[in-house]
């Protein structure tokens, strides 16, 4: 089970109870953060140098422009955007803007200048597996100059500039001459967030994909319904959520809110992949649509309870054909997960008529092929909508048939295990992301920051052709004891952990180095209005003050 309580783990941290009251696990980074010749720069760029020459600022003289060579139009909307967003964190948004001098100092560094160097710099389009968000960041006098292909390098490069940004004794803000060169190990950097055990506000989701911005990563996975609750609103299956949410009006995702989401993420270089997870985890979905669960069996009668998705009626397969349609169109990106993962074989075993379907197609007592069937026609369905597929493990587990694209999502097992699972699985010849060091919901007293850091997709005993197949992560925060009320300090600074293991180069593996800037970039978090939990013992210049 995904959230089975470790015992292991448990007893272990019984045992170090003296010394983790005192504060202290193996260990531990000295406290206070010592500057970095990175700075706070998080996660770090792939090329950096940093000079002693720093430059100052001031909101009043300073701009973002696009330069004179920068193939974007001047009404990208998406960068216009993002030059507004960045001026804001760099200045401060709240707080009074600088002297209006109109005067500049010698040592003042006035404009930062975007040159989009690609006639296609995909301004109005959606990022994807095969986005180049690659940049580059030279910042000298008389300009700064950010160059990148398109519009996704200039989103990273930007935040970039702005960790670059520090404060001086009197206040004055400053940035240190540089050179950046920079480009995401992996591709797919995700953070999965669940609306179904708890109904996250859709203010909620903007916000964390803002954080999700500030730290690189790329893709949204939204776990959007499960078992307890079906958020999303259907147009063609209205019921859906009429039924099987928690409340029909205030806990629902409308499609309106859905497409805010959408764009509020696409303009931030996130993608959004939904996840509509069956035949198990479905127990939602039964609610509004009759028919569609297996009804369980007690002895020979119906029990009145419902297990998985029906996989041996063709009314099943109709609808899903009708869903999916209507899904891919929703959602704009490639992908869409669908799940697969803990089919819970016992409601099945229990119905007489599935017994008979398994006998009619010689399936014996092994219901893994039965899920198997059943994946196989939802495959073949979704693949009519020109979308690619996610899909959990078990699904390559139990010798699904899959196309050559299909992403394969690691989850399980312990680290031998999810390691043995990724070199199985990149020997097939798939690509595949790992999840399974990155569950953020599980909690436990002290920097586990670390463990999340240490954590390697492409630590498997494998070729180097596997190991071009391993896409990235995602850390994953399943709702169980999540809701608004403790999202952002759950995940964050946890998450970031895990961005730097995603973005930076694989030797970027130094704790003492990462603490000292990962202290700063939560400050800086916590400055921007994010409640990031602390990592120990610290202080931040502006604390979090509630609002
Ligand atoms: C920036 O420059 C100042 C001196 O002006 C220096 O003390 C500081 O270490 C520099 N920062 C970095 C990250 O190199
Ligand atoms: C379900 O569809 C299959 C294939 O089209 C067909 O052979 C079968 O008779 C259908 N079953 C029912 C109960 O309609
Ligand atoms: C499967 O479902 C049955 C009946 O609801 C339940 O008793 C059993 O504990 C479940 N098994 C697992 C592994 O969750
Ligand atoms: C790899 O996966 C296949 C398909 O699930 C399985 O048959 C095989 O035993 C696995 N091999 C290892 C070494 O785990
Ligand atoms: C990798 O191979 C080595 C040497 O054969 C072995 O000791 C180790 O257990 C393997 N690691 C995994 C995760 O399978």
């Amino acid at each position: 089970m995904r959230t089975a309580l470790n015992f292991a783990v448990l007893l272990l941290a019984l045992g170090l109870c003296e010394s983790l009251q005192r504060g202290y696990v193996g260990e531990e980074p000295e406290p206070v953060a010592e500057p970095s010749k990175y700075g706070s720069l998080w996660p770090l760029p792939q090329k950096v140098q940093i000079s002693d020459v720093s430059y100052k600022l001031s909101s009043s003289n300073f701009r973002i422009v696009d330069g004179k060579l920068s193939y974007a139009d001047p009404s990208c909307s998406l960068l216009q955007d993002a030059y507004r967003r960045y001026f804001d964190y760099i200045f401060g948004l709240t707080r009074k803007h600088g002297p209006k001098s109109g005067r500049t100092g010698p040592s003042e560094l006035t404009e930062l200048q975007v040159w989009i160097t690609s006639p296609d710099t995909e301004c109005d389009g959606y990022p994807s597996l095969a986005s180049d968000e690659s940049y580059e960041l030279s910042v000298q006098l008389p300009y700064a100059v950010l160059k990148a292909p398109k519009v996704w390098g200039v989103l990273h490069g930007l935040e970039t500039f702005s960790q670059l940004v520090y404060e001086d004794e009197y206040g004055v803000k400053n940035v240190n001459s540089s050179e950046i060169n920079d480009f995401p190990r992996f591709a797919h950097r995700g953070i999965l967030l669940d609306s179904s055990r708890h109904f996250l506000p859709v203010q909620v989701i903007l916000d964390n994909l803002e954080t999700m911005a500030m730290n690189k990563f790329n893709v949204f996975h939204w776990h959007i319904v499960d078992d307890p609750s079906f958020p999303f609103m259907s147009k063609t299956f209205p019921q859906l959520s009429q039924k099987g949410a928690y409340h029909p009006y205030t806990h629902v995702y409308t499609p309106a809110d859905v497409k805010k989401v959408i764009e509020f993420a696409r303009v931030r270089g996130i993608r959004v992949i939904p996840e509509f997870d069956t035949p198990g985890h479905t127990q939602s979905w039964g609610k509004g649509q009759t028919d569609l669960l297996t009804p369980c069996y007690s002895g020979s009668k119906p029990s009145g309870t419902f297990g998985p998705v029906n996989p041996i009626l063709n009314s099943t397969y109709d609808f899903m054909k009708q869903f999916f349609k209507e899904i891919s169109t929703v959602f704009p990106d490639a992908y869409i997960h669908l799940g697969g993962d803990e089919v819970n074989f016992s409601c099945w075993k229990s119905n007489p008529d599935i017994q008979k379907f398994m006998t009619d197609h010689g399936f014996g007592q092994d219901f893994s092929k039965l899920e198997s069937f059943y994946i196989q026609n939802l495959l073949d369905i979704v693949t009519t909508t020109n979308k690619g597929y996610m899909i959990w493990q078990e699904v390559f587990d139990n010798g699904v048939k899959l196309t050559p694209d299909t992403l394969i999502h690691v989850w399980k097992g312990n680290q031998q295990q999810y390691q043995k699972e990724m070199a199985n699985v990149t020997s097939s010849g798939y690509q595949t992301l790992l999840s399974t060091p990155w569950y953020l919901n599980r909690i436990s007293y002290g920097q586990d920051w670390q463990e999340f850091y240490k954590a390697d997709p492409q630590e498997f005993n494998g070729t180097e052709t596997q190991k071009k197949l391993v896409i990235g992560g995602e850390a994953c925060l399943w709702g169980e004891y999540v809701d608004a009320t403790n999202l952002s300090p759950r995940l964050w600074p946890r998450a970031s952990a895990v961005a730097e293991r995603l973005w930076s180069a694989m030797d970027v593996t130094d704790l003492g180095d990462a603490w000292n800037r990962l202290s700063p970039h939560r400050c800086r978090m916590v400055e921007r209005g994010v409640p990031a939990e602390p990592l120990f013992v610290s202080y931040c210049p502006r604390e979090y003050n509630g609002v």
